[in-house]
């Protein structure tokens, strides 16, 4: 049965609204006083998107995430559990991964050579003789740090006694189970270094308020004047654009624009069917997108219509938007820099459906005409790590629309330093920038709901 889509709601105990009207002054983004409070009441108690289940399919896989002044193993033990551990040695705290992930059958000190089982537990420490009295295998062994998966998306959380991540999620998951992002595959791995704060590369991806003045192109493909927002308990929220439609805002022209041309062609419908139709398009595209994925065995039985067509994107306080088709998954997020508030690396996980579900091209059959920036492979793919420079100049990419956005964050972040800026305004438009910080401010106070919910679980 297609789900109904329906806002979400969280149980009675968390719909608190927290009603702080966050002002949105320069130094939230500017200042370490701030930053290390976010660091303190934040980072290291929220619930974080870490990776990709994918990258952990054989005992002994394991893959890094670096978040702030931290650096998290996550790995597959010989019991097929994950498990994560803060990627300090406990002998004197030398960082023992360096590179992004890889595989082991132990995990290995390579300063002194102390050695750790893959649940964490040490081993075995060179000339332990050395050590009066013995070394406390117990007391030595890796620190833990709570780990969740949901969907094929890995969490992580640094606090000691978290709520679930059930209940930070609420019903989102529900809502986006349907999409089984578990058979889906990591088909590209992207971070981008940028000179912002980590808040105003989220704050960019939380409005539409920019859309017709950088992003031109999309006026041929989707409404975002009609963008439907939802705000949810923690600083989640959640926008859903229709597609494939015109801007109202402009003219309905004639006949489909090119853009709508190509991607009607390449689900075998024929455009001039839509001369004096253009309206029509959007729920075409979703009755033969259905006809198409049977011939494919691609199921969109549990999907509603406007799951199969619109683009969704749905915002999990702190760190990650996704943006979501039946098809493809595309994860971002900004990570804040252990040290500097202007700094972040901007992160995108691009995952498909398996490739012979998506498309035949001997039958010139495909479910996403014209969005092929990836390429499956048996292997890994590269997590490519470049600069803003190198997206400026076309050397890398992470498509046409996040390009321009990543243009303009550094100079939000240069003039935040002005003295001639003071705070922001927002608009209506601009509601889920507001949600998420006066939820950031929530997390950041005495009366953090979040810590509430924590401590009676
Ligand atoms: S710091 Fe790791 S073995 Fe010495
Ligand atoms: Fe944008």
């Amino acid at each position: 049965m297609p789900q109904k889509f329906d806002p979400i709601n969280f149980s009675e105990e968390i719909s608190a609204d927290p009603q702080c009207n966050a002002t949105l002054s320069s130094d939230r983004y500017t200042s370490n006083e701030f930053m290390n409070k976010e660091w303190e009441r934040l980072w290291t108690q929220c619930w974080l998107f870490a990776g990709v289940l994918t990258d952990l399919k054989e005992p002994g896989d394991f893959f890094i995430y670096d978040i702030g002044r931290e650096s998290i193993i996550i790995t597959l033990n010989d019991n097929n559990n994950i498990s994560a551990f803060y990627n300090t040695c406990q002998h004197r705290g030398n960082k023992i991964f360096t590179e992004d992930s890889g595989w082991v059958k132990q995990i290995s000190c390579p300063y002194h050579g102390w050695t750790y089982g893959l649940d964490g537990e040490l081993k075995k420490v060179p000339d332990e003789e050395l050590f009066e009295g013995g070394v406390c295998k117990k007391e030595k062994s890796l620190k833990e740090v709570n780990v969740d998966v949901w969907a094929g998306l890995v969490f992580i959380n640094m606090s000691d006694n978290p709520a679930p991540l059930k209940t930070f999620l609420g019903t989102i998951m529900d809502q986006l189970n349907p999409y089984h992002f578990e058979n889906m595959e990591l088909v590209k791995h992207q971070s981008v270094t940028l000179d912002t704060n980590w808040k105003t590369a989220r704050d960019n991806f939380l409005e539409q308020y920019h859309v017709d003045f950088i992003h031109p192109q999309h006026a041929s493909f989707v409404d975002c004047c009609d963008a439907q927002n939802y705000l949810w308990p923690f600083g989640h929220s959640h926008t859903w654009v229709e597609s494939p439609v015109m801007n109202p805002r402009y003219d309905m022209p004639e006949e489909p624009p090119d853009y709508m041309k190509q991607y009607l062609i390449g689900l075998e419908l024929d455009p001039e069917d839509f001369n004096g139709k253009v309206p029509d398009i959007r729920n075409a595209v979703q009755k033969q997108k259905r006809i198409i994925g049977k011939k494919l065995g691609f199921d969109y039985s549990e999907l509603s219509d406007e799951q199969v067509s619109d683009v969704f994107q749905y915002d999990i306080f702190p760190n990650i938007f996704m943006t979501i088709h039946a098809e493809r998954l595309w994860i971002f997020g900004p990570r804040p820099h252990g040290a500097d508030p202007n700094k972040c690396i901007f992160t995108k996980y691009s995952l498909m459906i398996p490739e012979d579900k998506i498309r035949d091209k001997d039958k010139g059959l495909e479910l996403l005409p014209g969005s092929y920036d990836y390429s499956y492979s048996d292997t890994r793919v590269e997590h490519e790590v470049f600069t803003r420079q190198d997206v400026i100049e076309g050397r890398n990419s992470m498509t046409v629309t996040i390009d321009q956005d990543i243009h303009y964050l550094n100079d939000m972040q240069a003039g935040m330093h002005s003295r001639g800026f003071d705070k922001a305004i927002l608009s209506k438009d601009e509601e889920r920038v507001q949600h998420f910080h006066d939820w950031v401010d929530n997390w950041l106070s005495d009366k953090s709901l979040w810590s509430k919910v924590s401590n009676s679980s």
